[in-house]
């Protein structure tokens, strides 16, 4: 995704930089027979320190943030030297700093982060126990829950999905909310244009058990047909305008349009003005970032609009 205006672009990826502090991050291939071999290997990777481990078949590969402590690890197993990660992909470096995000009732998590071991009610005291919990592999997509514009748009897509509902998150990056629309039971149309968050919401949606619900495309929102309840899209506010009038064409007559990746101020005028058909229904900030939900011309409008924001 590009930068906004300017700003720091909203994208997990690019803030990868091999040079930077994860160059000191390491990760070890541990061997594993079986799954009591693996289940106890990985318990002992938690004790050591590791940040995280990823299952392959018959391998468990767990990344260390200093070389000392993998080298340590690596020797207990008798795995093979620790591979600094600055020889990986910028991106998988990424990829491992990925944390446990909690909105409101929803839990976001790497699939290596072992649940147990989560700060249960750490990022919301009020509500301690996650009612949802998304499985999200970032791969070399955007969506890990780390910024602002993806939580506001599980914020405010949460109370609008369900069963029933036809669902289309345009510009799905890793599928967080597909996965998101689809535990709660709606049908789902994730589309991307870019072809490694294509795979990698095919590989999340896979990963919560979603197959039969949410369907995965590359093609473009021009060449799809609605109609749709609700339509998503953390997009920047240049994408979004170019998108408004096929996002408008694919809604139903009562649907409505989640929309993030916008700042507060201009940008957010310009997303109004593009739907002039539309009625803001709800409004929420994080910082300069912003989200809103617009219904359909007969939605009751919020006391924002009455005040004149639109
Ligand atoms: C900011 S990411 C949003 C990812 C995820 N939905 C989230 O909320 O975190 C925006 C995504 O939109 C995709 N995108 C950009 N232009 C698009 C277009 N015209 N149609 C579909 N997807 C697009 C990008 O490839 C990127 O994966």
């Amino acid at each position: 995704m590009t930068p906004p205006d300017g700003d720091t672009p909203p994208t997990d990826r690019a803030s990868a930089d091999p040079t930077g502090p994860e160059a000191t991050h390491h990760r070890i291939a541990v061997e594993v027979a079986d799954p009591l071999a693996a289940e106890l290997a990985a318990d002992r990777l938690w004790q050591l320190g590791t940040l995280g481990i990823e299952e392959r078949p018959g391998l468990l590969v767990a990344v260390f943030d200093d070389e000392s402590t993998a080298r340590a690890a690596a020797a207990e197993f008798g795995a093979p030297t620790p591979e600094p990660l600055d020889a990986i992909a910028a991106v998988d470096a990424a990829r491992w700093r990925a944390r446990p995000v909690r909105v409101g009732p929803v839990l976001i998590r790497p699939p290596w982060v072992d649940p147990s071991s989560l700060p249960v009610g750490a990022a919301d005291d009020a509500d301690p126990t996650p009612a949802l919990e998304l499985v999200i592999d970032p791969g070399r997509a955007f969506g890990s829950g780390s910024h602002p514009s993806t939580r506001l748009a599980v914020a405010l897509l949460h109370p609008v999905v369900g069963p029933g509902r036809r669902v289309l998150d345009i510009g799905s990056g890793t599928g967080v909310l597909s996965v998101l629309a689809g535990l709660c039971g709606s049908t789902v149309t994730a589309c991307d244009i870019d072809p490694p968050a294509v795979e990698t919401t095919r590989d999340n949606v896979r990963r919560n058990q979603l197959t039969g619900r949410v369907a995965v495309t590359d093609r473009s929102v021009a060449d799809l047909t609605g109609p749709y309840d609700v339509i998503v899209a953390n997009v920047t506010i240049d994408i979004h305008e170019r998108l408004a009038a096929e996002i408008d064409r694919l809604a139903a007559p009562a649907g409505v349009v989640v929309a993030s990746g916008i700042l507060e101020g201009r940008q957010l005028d310009r997303l109004l003005a593009a739907h002039p058909g539309r009625v803001l229904v709800e409004h929420r900030r994080e910082g300069e970032w912003a989200g809103v939900v617009l219904g359909p011309p007969t939605a009751a409008p919020t006391l924002e609009r009455v005040a004149g924001r639109t």
